[in-house]
């Protein structure tokens, strides 16, 4: 099926107009269409098109980024769209005028919006005030473009990923981790959170996660002993400070200092074909040794080009 018969079916029509605020909000049907769109835009990513000519995308940021600001700007410039990069150095917002006003404003002058920053809360306001589609772009609750991304690349090295076994070793109540939980929950995949007990995830995500563990058919546990990694298809970790907690340093790296993913831990799975993943940036020799993430096993640079992919098929299916 082309991406044009693919856009033409019946779940186009529910995604068209919709936000991504965090993969909650969607079924695991609509997550499937989402992947299958990827794996289209990827294979035909030397064809030109031009399918947001004539659209607007304001992208905000209130925090750094190389991947999420340059998937998103190349996907959609590329195909003929406008992209505006606006910094919290650039604009009022949450300053000199409320998050709401400026949603407001921006929904008259774009077609969507992407949010980069702190809290869900300024990415829900945007997408309650703007009346056009709101992309999360990562705050300190959720990353979901990453983690569709994430699913994706799972998928390129083993195939359908129900049922798979996805180890996150790290800072296990970070928004990376928090979203692969949801994304794991929703498509059935068995998800591990390798953590420090003070550093699992809430209660609440987990018990909101539940329900959809259970009808998915994935296991979804948490414990703080390396040793679960055995077994597991890819290794998954992510820096130990995340932005805005630059003050934890020091303690993060007495804390998780064990839970370094290395050979020695890669070797643990007890699986030769078992993939490395992270989201990047990395900081090696922390989180991960350099001789894994810059290893064979490692599937890290693929991930950072299936953003671009995966983002392009968000847009095509919510803004076309
Ligand atoms: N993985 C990711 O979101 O990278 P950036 O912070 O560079 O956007
Ligand atoms: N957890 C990291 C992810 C970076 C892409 C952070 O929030 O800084």
């Amino acid at each position: 099926m082309s991406i044009q018969e693919t856009l033409q079916t019946a779940l186009t029509g529910a995604l068209a107009g919709r936000s991504l605020l965090t993969w909650l909000d969607y079924t695991p049907e609509e997550i499937r269409y989402v992947l299958d769109l990827s794996k289209q835009v990827k294979r035909e990513k030397n064809a030109v098109h031009e399918r947001f000519k004539g659209k607007t995308l304001a992208l905000l940021f209130e925090k750094r980024s190389t991947r999420t600001r340059c998937a998103f700007e190349t996907a959609f410039g590329e195909e003929g769209g406008h992209p505006v990069f606006l910094s919290t150095a650039d604009i009022q917002l949450g300053a000199k005028e409320s998050i709401e006003d400026t949603a407001r404003v921006l929904g008259r002058m774009f077609s969507a919006i992407q949010f980069r920053g702190f809290k869900q809360s300024t990415v829900e306001a945007l997408a309650s005030y703007s009346g056009v589609p709101v992309y999360n772009g990562l705050t300190d609750a959720f990353h979901p473009t990453q983690v569709l991304a994430d699913i994706f690349t799972l998928e390129e090295n083993f195939g359908e990923c129900k049922g798979k076994k996805l180890c996150f070793v790290g800072d296990g109540r970070n928004n990376v981790a928090r979203s692969l939980l949801v994304i794991s929950a929703q498509l059935g995949i068995n998800f591990s959170i390798i953590t420090p007990k003070t550093l699992s995830p809430d209660t609440e995500l987990l018990k909101t996660c539940e329900p959809l563990s259970q009808r998915s058919g994935a296991l979804i546990t948490v414990g703080d002993d390396p040793a679960g990694v055995a077994g597991a298809d890819a290794l998954y970790t992510d820096v130990w400070v995340s932005m805005g907690e630059e003050s934890k340093r020091e303690e993060r790296r007495a804390l998780l200092k064990p839970y370094q993913i290395n050979q020695t831990l890669m070797e643990m799975t007890g699986r030769k074909d078992a993939i490395f993943l992270h989201c990047l940036p990395a900081v090696k020799g922390e989180e991960v040794s350099a001789d894994v993430i810059d290893g064979p096993q490692s599937r890290a640079w693929d991930q950072a080009e299936n953003r671009k992919h995966t983002i392009k098929a968000i847009l095509l299916a919510t803004l076309t």
